[in-house]
């Protein structure tokens, strides 16, 4: 399922610090990934601390310190290019991956499990246009009175 979406650039999540965009899984589902620099690349994982459902990146960036990405709950920091943790509340789990390819300094969306949804958080997914949100006018009228 690999769709190999533009996602970014190696500058942006660099300058940033991270980078949020959403993914759906084969099921439909929703979920968010975080990029984060590694070295002078970037690795992907998913938006979510091992610990509890705990958003690492809450909408304002993920909170990065000397490689490690924080946890705002209970402050178990993860290892941004092994997405392992050994400290707090966390300690001894390792993040999920998401699998992203580097190309002349641009980043694409490589993982075969999920498809790129939107930039940004799953509360920022575009919805379709509100053009006409009144349905009634768009249905035939049950007691018709259309004449055959
Ligand atoms: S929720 Fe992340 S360390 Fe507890």
């Amino acid at each position: 399922m690999t769709d190999g979406a533009h996602l970014t650039t190696v500058d942006t999540v660099h300058d940033a610090g991270s980078w949020l965009f959403t993914v759906r899984d084969a099921y439909g589902e929703l979920d968010e990934v975080i990029l984060v620099p590694c070295d002078d690349r970037v690795e992907g994982w998913i938006n979510r601390c091992t610990h509890e459902a705990q958003r690492l990146d809450v909408g304002r960036g993920a909170a990065m310190r000397d490689g490690e990405i924080i946890c705002p709950r209970h402050g178990s920091t993860f290892d941004s290019c092994a997405g392992d943790c050994d400290n707090g509340d966390a300690a001894g789990t390792r993040l999920v991956p998401i699998e992203t390819t580097v190309e002349d300094g641009d980043v694409y969306l490589s993982d075969s499990s999920v498809t790129f949804a939107n930039e940004g958080g799953i509360d920022e997914a575009t919805t379709s246009p509100a053009d006409d949100v009144d349905d009634e006018d768009d249905l035939p009228s049950s007691t018709s009175h259309i004449g055959f």
